[in-house]
């Protein structure tokens, strides 16, 4: 897109988001479905068009730190993770939560979930709107997130009054989600952003054992095709489909993640092919392993997750 043509459809999508309308908005991790934050009715429309379970908060996304600290002030080690890596691929669930982020975004919690997305058209967007918009990723409950604007309305386009284009997403999975109340930081969900680097910055987090039940995108079944899927396969069987990593993957069937086994690479196409795959209408998807290290631990969650497996 041209400057003119991204200025158009900025001003679209915020004239849609002032109306209590859903926008299609690209992230660099996924497409969310995004609406005015405190706007109970248009967040209510959110919940409706993805089948979302109304226990399931939503991340607040922002452009920065500053407009985070008018939804909650930070706590130092939200406000460190925050100078850190905002924009990126990463949620802040702090204590708090006003009228800006409504009470059904946040599921009746007393904490808030907050993000400053890296993508220029999600950036944009929220400057020109002035305000927190909220924005699940734009699948139906319980499906791969979609990381292009056409599987973005292939899941829930009919809802959305306007979807913007911003091309494949760079990260290709949801953010790191990581809370921050009173004492040590958890973490709530591996994501886009490794472990090793939030840990880098503050020391070791604790296991998420205790807020599991909080953070519901945790939850078995998720993220998952319509296939069943065969995890730590090392050869498809007959219908399968295979997704392999690092090595050499052959016929109609098969898609490789990372040929050079990046996980970066990996982790970008993981969504994307899952979803190709499972066009194919297989028996099965079978996955091959796949190593646990940096980005390794989300891409593994999300596929333990699509195999039905609970975490
Ligand atoms: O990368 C992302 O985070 C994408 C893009 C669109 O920004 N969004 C996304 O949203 O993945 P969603 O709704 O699919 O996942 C949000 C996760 C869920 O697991 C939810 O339970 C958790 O964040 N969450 C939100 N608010 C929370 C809170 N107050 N406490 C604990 N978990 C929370
Ligand atoms: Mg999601």
């Amino acid at each position: 897109m041209n400057d003119a043509a991204l200025s158009d459809a900025v001003r679209g999508a915020v004239a849609a988001l002032e109306a209590g309308a859903l926008v299609i908005l690209p992230t660099e991790t996924v497409y969310g479905l995004a609406a005015d934050a405190a706007d109970a009715e248009a967040i209510a429309r959110i919940y409706e068009a993805k089948g979302r379970p109304r226990f399931n908060p939503l991340i607040a996304h922002v452009t920065d730190r500053a407009m985070a600290e008018r939804v909650a002030p930070l706590p130092p080690l939200a406000a460190t993770l925050a100078d850190a890596f905002w924009p990126g691929p990463l949620t802040l669930v702090v204590p708090g939560g006003g009228d800006a982020v409504c009470d059904l975004a946040r599921a009746g919690l007393d904490t808030v979930a907050l993000r400053a997305p890296a993508h220029p058209v999600a950036q944009a967007v929220i400057a020109a709107f002035g305000r927190p918009v909220c924005a699940p990723s734009a699948n139906r409950s319980g499906r791969p997130s979609p990381t292009n604007v056409a599987d973005a309305m292939e899941e829930t386009g009919r809802f959305a009054a306007v979807a913007l284009d911003g091309g494949p997403c760079a990260v290709g999975l949801e953010s790191t989600v990581i809370g921050v109340g009173g004492g040590a930081a958890r973490l709530l969900r591996p994501g886009g952003l490794e472990r090793s680097a939030i840990e880098a910055r503050i020391g070791p987090l604790a296991a998420a054992a205790d807020d599991a039940h909080r953070s519901p995108g945790r939850l078995a079944l998720h993220y998952a095709p319509d296939a069943p899927v065969r995890l730590e396969a090392d050869a498809p069987r007959g219908g399968e489909a295979w997704l392999t990593f690092g090595v050499r993957a052959q016929g109609p069937l098969a898609f490789n993640l990372s040929p050079g086994g990046d996980l970066r690479e990996a982790a970008a196409n993981l969504f994307t092919y899952l979803r190709a795959a499972d066009r194919l209408n297989p028996v099965a998807i079978a996955v091959s392993p796949i190593p646990d290290r940096g980005l390794g631990e989300a891409i593994n969650d999300r596929l333990r997750r699509a195999a039905g497996f609970v975490g």
